[in-house]
């Protein structure tokens, strides 16, 4: 009987096709089913080769959230978002197509066979993840919001391993208009098995306990930046990156895309792209008051942000053992170990002198 009961359950859920979506009643498209549109056009569907109308927003700007159904997001703390690729995985699983809990643990999509990970979670194992992104508009009309209106400011690049995921909002996020913020959530698997498929889920947003009035930078598109040796490029380019603010990447469909990387060279959430690891901090209107050289792979003068302006202290720190700098991420090592900016006038390093830095950091931790 419970094995039949259990059979019953596991063949209402589409998990076979499904992929992976950010669930939360703020989001749009929160009950779209398979049946909803003439194609499968669940928030779990991967989104390739389509229309504007079609990938923005999922194409479920139709399919607003309820009224008042929103995602707080505590400025200088962590959210969690649930990810999944069934809502029934998912505290709202009461509103799935199944309308049962069917999660098993942190476990983002439980498979038939019991195999760890799904097919739907898109990697091999822990070391071919591939990150994920938060990003945020300052707009509480959707209609409003366009492609380059979004900024990252959280990265996870563990993701999508578990199915509850932290995400670190920065500290100096201002606040949103009256009526609240967008957000979306970003993701771009391993090329592994399936390539070329984009994720976006969007939904509505609010930063609380916000400490700070200044407003982000305009979101630039970003680089790819960091060692790649799939692709013969055993050492990162520090002065091809992008610094601050930068968009979502939007790849591989018919129109309005800012990547146009094949489908073997997808842009990810992690350091290849210069998003660190966690809150992008560096994201402000004030983050860079140096300014922010032209990008180009020769580019010496490497960008150093001021994270907190005000508590920066002028006087420049040597790099200390500190772990509080992400380690491997390339503006790390133009930071002091306590993640203050460190003074203007030594900006320019070569890669010789950033492993120099980097060989000293390791002998004297
Ligand atoms: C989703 O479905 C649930 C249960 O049927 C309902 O309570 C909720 O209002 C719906 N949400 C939206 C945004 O349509
Ligand atoms: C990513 O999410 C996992 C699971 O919630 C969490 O353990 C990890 O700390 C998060 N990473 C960052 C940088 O917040
Ligand atoms: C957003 O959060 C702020 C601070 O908590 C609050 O005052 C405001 O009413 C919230 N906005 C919405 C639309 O919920
Ligand atoms: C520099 O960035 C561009 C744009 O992302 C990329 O096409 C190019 O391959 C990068 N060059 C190097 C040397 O990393």
């Amino acid at each position: 009987m419970i094995p039949v009961l259990l059979a019953t359950i596991v063949a209402l859920l589409p998990l076979a096709s499904a992929h992976i979506a950010l669930w939360h009643p703020s989001m749009y498209g929160f009950n779209v089913t398979q049946q909803t549109f003439p194609y499968d056009n669940r928030p779990v569907a991967p989104l390739q080769d389509f229309s504007f109308d079609q990938w923005w927003f999922h194409g479920h700007l139709d399919f607003p959230p309820n009224d008042g159904d929103i995602f707080p997001l505590p400025a200088g703390q962590a959210a969690t978002a649930e990810l999944g690729c069934n809502k029934g995985v998912t505290s709202f699983f009461a509103s799935s197509e199944g309308r049962t809990d069917v999660s098993q643990g942190d476990n983002p999509c439980p498979s038939d066979d019991g195999s760890f990970p799904s097919g739907a979670m898109h990697t091999t194992g822990f070391d071919d993840l591939t990150g994920c992104a938060l990003a945020i508009a300052y707009e509480s009309d959707v209609h409003k919001i366009k492609p380059e209106d979004f900024t990252v400011f959280s990265v996870n690049q563990t993701c999508v391993w578990t199915k509850n995921t932290d995400f670190q909002v920065p500290e100096r996020m201002p606040p949103c208009p009256e009526g609240g913020c967008h957000c979306a959530w970003f993701w771009i698997h391993a090329p592994d098995s399936g390539s070329e498929q984009n994720y976006m889920n969007g939904f509505r947003c609010n930063i609380t306990g916000s400490a700070s009035d200044v407003p982000l930078a305009k979101p630039q598109v970003p680089r790819r930046c960091g060692a790649d040796p799939q692709h013969g490029k055993p050492d990162a380019t520090p002065g091809n990156c992008t610094y601050g603010a930068k968009q979502p990447f939007y790849w591989f469909q018919k129109e309005q895309n800012n990547m146009f990387e094949d489908a073997f060279a997808p842009p990810f959430y992690t350091d290849l792209y210069n998003f660190k690891d966690g809150a992008q901090d560096d994201i402000f209107q004030d983050s860079y008051p140096n300014g922010i050289p032209a990008p180009i792979p020769e580019q010496t003068v490497v960008p150093t942000p001021v994270l907190n302006p005000g508590a920066a202290s002028s006087t420049p720190t040597a790099p200390s053992s500190s772990t509080s700098a992400p380690q491997g991420h390339p503006s790390a090592l133009f930071r002091g170990g306590n993640g203050k900016a460190r003074g203007g006038k030594n900006d320019a390093r070569s890669l010789k002198t950033i492993r120099d830095l980097r060989q000293k950091q390791k002998i004297s931790r």
